[in-house]
């Protein structure tokens, strides 16, 4: 029998927790374990949880019920919590749930193998202390057993936590205050994933674009090491390798000019930005404590549009917020058609324990948000159709992620405006996961972009204006695998 221990981390939520789970299973190889094909398989199993809504927090305790069995069944099973639900309850969780050996937050991940060896010796802990200093960004590179989401992508940590308190966002209370990360160490990870085959990668902070705004403001950018954004991109943009930048998630607050101008100057700066709004009426906005209002938002996506025409944006709504009228509704769903979304995540208000909306009357009724979720959902599934049947005809380069949903011989990836193109491969071997691959697109389905694979011809700068260089200001020839 083996003497390797192996781990599996199950996630929930938001890509910083599917990144916090990546951070994880790399410390954990580096500590000596393999990764588990399948709970049965697994001597270490952590579930990363959510509690942006009531239902993502619910999800825990029924995993948790069923994973008695699980504990039980072998003897040195250790089982641990992770993420914003066990940042705010991790105590009460060990109470609750006698089997549960750990449980750390957002703050702690380093502290996984050591509170995995205290369990092993029976000892339970709970490790939630907040800290407020950049060790945290210090972790191990890419172990070589370690596999990222998808060859020739990654998640890229720029600043975490959030200072905003939206008056109905547990966020700030589980990921604590906003901390940017030095930006030589960002541009170190990106050199190196660029080493490893990665193309593309995303940078991630709860309000990216905010990265390094307090040490700017306190005027200690170069004691932090930090940047303005803006021109944190133009360093990524200059690295040899790296073809595609995203960011996510970006507040409407804190777009400068330089900003928005680099929408239009960097090659490697995808045509998509994901910038949530929340709901189109100034009252909501006002008592949501977005800071800024309808018509602001409005002019932000104008300005970024005559910076790149075919930007593409997406966004999030929340439908029954406390005091949200029938009139109200109907201005977020102006908003939705003014914009032309090209997509939008759009849920019902959960109110959250120690968040200020959790206070406030005027509760909608439930039937009432479900109705209003139905109709905004209609009208964007009809505007992301009417976005992809604009796309006919044009040659993108794709980002190879591999099989897609449609069945054998169906690929799938992601074209610079991060819409899913599926297509099917004539001959083997088709292109790899982590490849560019040219696609014509031939057809627009509701969800998704059918394309033709091209001949092996680059159709990276085609989907570029000729002005736009990197940063460096050489030409970028976006290579086409086959
Ligand atoms: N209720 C409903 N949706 C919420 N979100 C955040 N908090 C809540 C809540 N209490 C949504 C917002 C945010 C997205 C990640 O989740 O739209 O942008
Ligand atoms: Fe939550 Fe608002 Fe911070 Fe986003 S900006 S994480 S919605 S508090």
């Amino acid at each position: 029998m083996s003497l390797t221990r192996h781990f599996l981390i199950r996630t929930y939520g938001c890509q910083m927790n599917v990144h916090d789970s990546e951070k994880v299973a790399n410390l954990l190889h580096h500590d000596g374990y393999a990764s588990a094909s399948s709970e049965n398989d697994a001597d270490v199993l952590i579930i990363n949880t959510c509690s942006i809504r009531e239902k993502a927090e619910h999800r825990l305790y029924s995993d948790l019920g069923l994973l008695r069995a699980w504990k039980e069944e072998r003897s040195g099973r250790v089982l641990g919590v992770a993420g914003c639900v066990a940042q705010q309850e991790g105590d009460a969780i060990l109470r609750r749930f006698p089997f549960v050996d750990f449980a750390f937050g957002p703050h702690n991940l380093r502290l996984v193998p050591e509170m995995i060896g205290a369990a092993q010796q029976g000892q339970r802990s709970v490790r939630t202390d907040e800290a407020a200093d950049l060790a945290r960004f210090d972790l191990p590179e890419r172990h070589p057993a370690f596999e990222g989401q998808t060859p020739g992508r990654a998640y890229l940590t720029v600043m975490e936590g959030c200072d905003m308190f939206c008056s109905f966002c547990v966020v700030p209370n589980t990921r604590g205050r906003e901390i940017s990360r030095p930006a030589e160490g960002i541009v170190a990870e990106a050199i190196s994933l660029a080493g490893r085959g990665v193309r593309e990668v995303t940078l991630l902070g709860q309000t990216v674009n905010a990265y390094g705004r307090h040490d700017l403001r306190r005027g200690r950018a170069e004691i932090a090491g930090t940047v303005a954004f803006a021109e944190l991109l133009g360093r990524l943009d200059a690295i040899e390798g790296i073809e595609r930048v995203r960011y996510t998630s970006p507040h409407p607050i804190f777009y400068d000019e330089a900003l928005i101008a680099a929408h239009g100057k960097l090659a490697s700066l995808c045509p998509h930005v994901h910038l949530p709004v929340q709901s189109g009426s100034d009252a909501v906005l006002e008592r949501m404590r977005r800071r800024y209002r309808a018509d602001d938002y409005r002019a932000l996506v104008e300005r970024l549009r005559a910076a790149r025409p075919d930007l593409a944006i997406t966004t999030d709504l929340i439908v029954g917020f406390p005091g949200e009228t029938e009139e109200d509704f109907r201005r977020t769903l102006a908003l939705v058609r003014d914009v032309g979304f090209v997509d939008s995540f759009s849920f019902k208000y959960s109110p959250r324990p120690h968040t200020s909306a959790a206070e406030l009357e005027d509760v909608v009724s439930p039937a009432e948000a479900q109705a209003r979720l139905e109709e905004i959902q209609t009208l964007q599934r009809g505007l992301t159709l009417d976005y992809h049947r604009s796309r006919v005809g044009q040659t993108v380069p794709v980002l190879v992620e591999g099989g897609s949903r449609r069945g054998a011989g169906q690929v799938s990836g992601r074209d610079p405006h991060h819409r899913v193109v599926n297509f099917s491969v004539p001959r083997e071997p088709g292109p790899r996961p982590g490849a560019l691959a040219s696609l014509r697109i031939v057809e627009a389905t509701p969800h998704s972009l059918i394309g033709e694979l091209q001949d092996s011809t680059s159709p990276g700068r085609a989907a570029v204006k000729p002005e736009r260089r990197r940063a460096d200001g050489t030409g970028r020839s976006a290579a086409v695998e086959g």
